[in-house]
């Protein structure tokens, strides 16, 4: 791989996302790692990370200065610029020259790094010290108004830096130079494509799972599904698929799982129908948080039941079931400072409070995946479009967007008048602006209306569309008002319980995607 030194800035992430972008394989490695840890993983090359120190500060992260010595090609950003320069004998001082923000760069005509890409360009800069002179046998080929030597590189070396940041959309040449360090500096050839992706992480899975059985938990979502399916590429019918129907999906989903996806896949699958169990445990519940502890708990009860029943099944045949397979996905890994694959179930939040004596070691194949790598993994699984590109839902699903009681009748409406605003959305073309859109019921809410010749009293109904890159922030989406208005006028015709249809406009901060 290519190993990304996370030297503590919010970027390391980004740039392996970048780096895989080229179809380069990358993984991020904390910069405490040793040599040892790094040449171990067997780096095709190091690309060192941002960060918020100086390299002159006591704290300042270290960089063994062996790593330079490796042969590896070895390209440093921002922070990591300024550590390569100094750790190779140029020089690194704060002259005053700080810069935050977008600034042009003057590329020298010479460069391999910036070829092809104009000769003044915009670039998103964010430092106070500047590398004044550049290592022995390295060439200058950039420079911008507070950093004379805002890049350099050495092809002999295989080496190259930049003080900007390419990884991020303000540089909007930052892929291109990105990937011209990796293919022309580095060397090195795009081999990490969705169908490669998918060769070795069946391969890998058939060694860790060898001649044993595995079950996995699907959602209706895309991660469980795209795990299943490479699970079930590689160990067939020695994977069973459990799937917990709460009744709290929408319209279509439970066949999106019974049918299109075992259809894609020939997976073995069990469907446990709980929806009666769910709406009576449900029933007079409109706390949201009590709502929540409920599903959370009834799910766990019929996925455990479901587990045993395929346990006692297999059982009988002599075999044993040792591996969960669960969705983890990259972004999870890093952010909990990566685990080691295995662990006892009972200590995973995702479906802890299985019983201690159902032990099982952890299937992850997506594990080292970003969600839009998950998606091509799935097409080329042969995943239909509509489970690969679906939107994120909730677990506790349509439960926490009626805001009220849940009852079989508001789901029902529900379902319908979501139905139709998804069908519009997709019609519109919209799918691609909206990260999801949450369709709501306010089911305690009345207000008077007028239809045909009478009064009416129903109910509202919200939409909820939003942008966002990750569900931490979003803003609402501006959907076109000829749309807003089908959609107004067919859910008030086709949903007689509804008169009114009303849009959210709040972003996140202050109010939360879902209402509840
Ligand atoms: P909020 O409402 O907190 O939602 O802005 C952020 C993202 O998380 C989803 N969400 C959930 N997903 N179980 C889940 O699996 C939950 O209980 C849950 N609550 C919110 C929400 O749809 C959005 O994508």
């Amino acid at each position: 791989p290519v190993l990304v030194v996370d030297f503590g800035a919010q970027y390391a992430q980004l740039i392996a996302r970048r780096v895989r972008e080229a179809r380069i394989f990358s993984e991020v490695i904390p910069h405490t790692a040793s040599i040892e840890e790094i040449k171990a993983k067997n780096p095709a090359a190091l690309v060192l990370s941002g960060g918020p120190a100086s390299v002159y500060s006591e704290d300042a992260p270290g960089i063994d200065h062996d790593l330079f010595d490796l042969g590896i090609p070895v390209m440093g950003i921002c922070y990591g610029y300024q550590a390569m320069a100094d750790a190779l004998g140029g020089v690194v001082a704060n002259t005053g020259g700080r810069e935050f923000g977008r600034t042009t760069l003057t590329t020298a005509g010479d460069g391999v790094l910036h070829s092809g890409t104009p000769e003044q360009q915009p670039v998103w800069m964010s430092h106070n010290d500047a590398v004044q002179e550049p290592p022995p046998g390295f060439t200058v080929t950039a420079s911008t108004p507070g950093a004379p030597v805002a890049a350099f590189e050495s092809l002999e070396r295989r080496m190259a830096g930049v003080q900007y940041h390419p990884e991020v959309m303000h540089t909007p040449h930052g892929q291109q130079i990105l990937t011209r360090f990796l293919y022309e500096v580095a060397d090195l050839a795009p081999t990490w494509t969705a169908a490669n992706i998918a060769d070795a992480l069946v391969e890998q899975v058939r060694t860790q799972i060898g001649d044993g059985l595995a079950i996995c938990g699907l959602s209706g979502g895309v991660d469980s599904a795209v795990a299943a399916a490479l699970v079930q590429r590689a160990i067939g019918d020695r994977l069973t698929c459990v799937f917990v129907d709460h009744g709290l999906l929408r319209a279509g989903e439970r066949e999106q799982v019974q049918q299109d996806f075992v259809a894609a896949t020939g997976a073995r699958l069990v469907t446990v129908d709980a929806e009666e169990t769910f709406l009576r445990e449900l029933s007079g519940v409109s706390d949201p948080e009590a709502k929540r502890k409920i599903i959370g708990r009834e799910f766990i009860r019929s996925f455990e039941g479901a587990i045993t029943d395929v346990l006692g099944d297999r059982a009988a045949h002599g075999d044993k079931v040792d591996f969960l397979v669960q969705g983890t996905l990259y972004p999870d890994v890093v952010e909990s400072g990566g685990g080691s694959g295995t662990a006892n179930i009972k200590s995973h939040h995702n479906v802890g409070g299985l019983p201690e004596d159902l032990e099982f070691s952890l299937v992850e194949p997506l594990r080292l995946l970003f969600k839009d790598e998950v998606r091509a993994v799935g097409r080329e699984l042969g995943l239909p479009e509509e489970i690969v590109a679906r939107q994120p839902f909730p677990g506790p699903g349509l439960a926490i967007r009626i805001v009220g009681e849940v009852t079989g009748e508001r789901l029902a409406l529900l379902r319908k008048a979501d139905l139709i605003a998804r069908e519009e959305l997709t019609t519109a073309g919209l799918d691609n602006q909206i990260w999801q859109c949450p369709v709501v019921l306010l089911a305690d809410v009345r207000s008077v209306g007028v239809q045909g010749d009478g009064r009416t009293y129903g109910h509202p109904i919200v939409l909820r569309p939003v942008s966002s890159e990750d569900a931490m922030t979003a803003d609402w989406t501006r959907i076109p008002y000829e749309v807003l208005e089908i959609i107004s006028t067919r859910i008030t015709n086709e949903v007689p319980e509804v008169n009114r249809v009303v849009l959210d406009v709040t972003s996140k901060p202050p109010g939360t995607i879902e209402w509840e």
